[in-house]
């Protein structure tokens, strides 16, 4: 059977890809990369060059649609990258974080799945952006009975509330697309709960903030906001 390993490469710092992600990118033929479009040929790349440069070699750049966009676009790219795996096993699709939350390599695996079933496709786990936030801010997501909601945006103010009712700590990525709600919502609750922003966690440019009118704006695609109610505790 030929193999596909989605592997995850983590929130952008090499030093937290896995040790089990390398092994298997050393391993394998071909690296199929995302590529949305942006500068600098996507997170993806830029991580795999700061790793280890040399497999850029074997790197294939997919153009994968950032928003919605219709299936014969992924049954296209499915179809390249079993071409692939079929030509030479094993290959990788490596992204960003883990590849099993909110990405691409969700909609790329049922795809290959639906087309080809001489392609086994494994899932190798990164670290999620939002735990090496949590990590970055010194705050706990949960514990003991505590609830997290795992979000993405964008997502209005109504919306907000009513997971903020339901959970402890609010993680939302894509925060960018929602920064006017998220203002309203740390304006509304002062008192209960903290908005922090994190942009390129763990990189030369990362920013760190407690929202707040001023920093409302200018914050990118790599943005990602927790929600944390305040609980009277200490660290
Ligand atoms: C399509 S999702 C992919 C999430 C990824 N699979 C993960 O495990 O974190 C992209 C979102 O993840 C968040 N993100 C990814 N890397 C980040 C980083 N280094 N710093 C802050 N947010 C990040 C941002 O909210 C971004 O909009």
């Amino acid at each position: 059977m030929q193999v596909l390993y989605g592997v995850g490469l983590g929130p952008g710092d090499p030093e937290l890809v896995t040790l089990k992600a390398l092994k298997i990118l050393r391993r394998c033929h071909t690296i199929f990369l995302p590529d949305g479009g942006g500068k600098g040929g996507g997170r993806a790349y830029r991580i795999l060059r700061d790793l280890d440069s040399s497999l850029l070699a074997k790197a294939i750049r997919l153009p994968v649609p950032m928003g919605r966009s219709g299936p014969e676009v992924w049954r296209r790219l499915a179809g390249e990258v079993i071409e692939g795996v079929l030509s030479k096993s094993p290959c990788a699709f490596a992204v960003e974080g883990d590849p099993m939350l909110y990405g691409s390599f969700i909609t790329l695996r049922r795809e290959i799945i639906k087309q080809c079933d001489r392609v086994r496709v494994e899932v190798i786990s990164g670290i999620p952006s939002f735990c090496a936030a949590a990590a970055r801010l010194g705050k706990p997501l949960a514990s003991g009975r505590e609830s997290v909601a795992i979000l993405a945006g964008p997502l209005g103010g109504r919306e907000l509330e009513a997971f903020f009712r339901d959970h402890d700590t609010l993680v939302l990525l894509k925060a960018n697309t929602c920064l006017r709600s998220l203002e309203e919502f740390q304006r509304a609750h002062a008192e209960e709960a903290e908005v922090w922003l994190v942009e390129d966690c763990g990189l030369p440019t990362e920013r760190v903030t407690r929202m707040n009118e001023k920093e409302a704006d200018g914050w990118g695609y790599f943005t990602l906001a927790i929600v944390e109610r305040m609980r009277g505790k200490g660290p």
